[in-house]
């Protein structure tokens, strides 16, 4: 029985017993619950992402946490998107000014990831930490945040759409300033880290040729 169910029949109980109509209540919840995909879950570590490192400067200082859920989401305007926990205090923080830098880390930030995502801004001075164990930052140009030296990616950003999701915020942030770095993006996949691998090859021409013909004979008409 997932959380959320058992969530939801906990509560449809206690309103039941006021209305009396217990048993069609509960049947129909349990013909119309959905899944939950918890951390951790095997299905839940099929997904393959990048690991975000959100900066932001709010109510509880200067801040940095890991986000795998930060993802590229329109072209034209540049706009990313990263979903936080309810209890995050980068959420709290963006919530307050309304904007993020997003620092893709790179293949060898591995260790500065895990100290962004092991602790809250409002226990632990992550940025102070950080510093300490050798990482840089640099002051964000259009924005009042840090930003990760050496990273994949460094994309300022200010929220243009919050969109309550599930057990997560999503902030959606328009890109006002973006710079690529040299390095490769690290990869998180079943809650480890890893390099990119070989690309694979694609197949002989005249494969090629005999995928692009199926696709057409079943091109639609119109
Ligand atoms: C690799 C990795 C990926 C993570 N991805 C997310 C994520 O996408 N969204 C999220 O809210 N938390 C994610 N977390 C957890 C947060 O980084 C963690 O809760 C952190 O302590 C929050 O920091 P804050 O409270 O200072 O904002 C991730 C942690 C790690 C290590």
């Amino acid at each position: 029985m997932t959380d959320t169910f058992k969530y939801k029949l906990a509560s449809t109980y206690r309103t039941l017993d006021i209305n009396g109509t217990k048993l069609l209540k509960v049947r129909k919840l349990v013909r119309d619950c959905k899944m939950d995909l918890p951390w951790g879950d095997e299905k839940t570590v099929k997904f393959v992402t990048n690991v975000g490192l959100i900066t932001s400067n709010g109510p509880d200082g200067h801040n940095i946490q890991a986000a795998e859920w930060t993802h590229h989401v329109s072209y034209s305007p540049g706009l990313i998107a990263v979903c936080l926990g309810k209890d995050r205090t980068t959420r709290e923080n963006i919530l307050a000014t309304k904007e993020f830098g997003v620092s893709l880390a790179a293949a060898d930030q591995n260790i500065m990831s895990s100290v962004a995502g092991g602790s809250h801004g409002k226990d632990v001075d992550k940025i102070k930490a950080l510093e300490e164990l050798g990482f840089k930052f640099y002051k964000a140009k259009k924005i009042n945040t840090l930003m990760v030296e050496g990273a994949a990616l460094n994309a300022e950003c200010k929220v243009v759409n919050v969109i309550e999701l599930g057990d997560h915020t999503m902030f959606v942030g328009e890109v006002q300033e973006a710079t690529a770095g040299k390095k490769e993006p690290l990869v998180y996949h079943g809650l480890k880290f890893w390099k990119l691998g070989e690309a694979i090859t694609k197949p002989a021409v005249s494969e090629l040729g005999k995928i692009k013909s199926t696709v057409e004979k079943f091109r639609k008409a119109g």
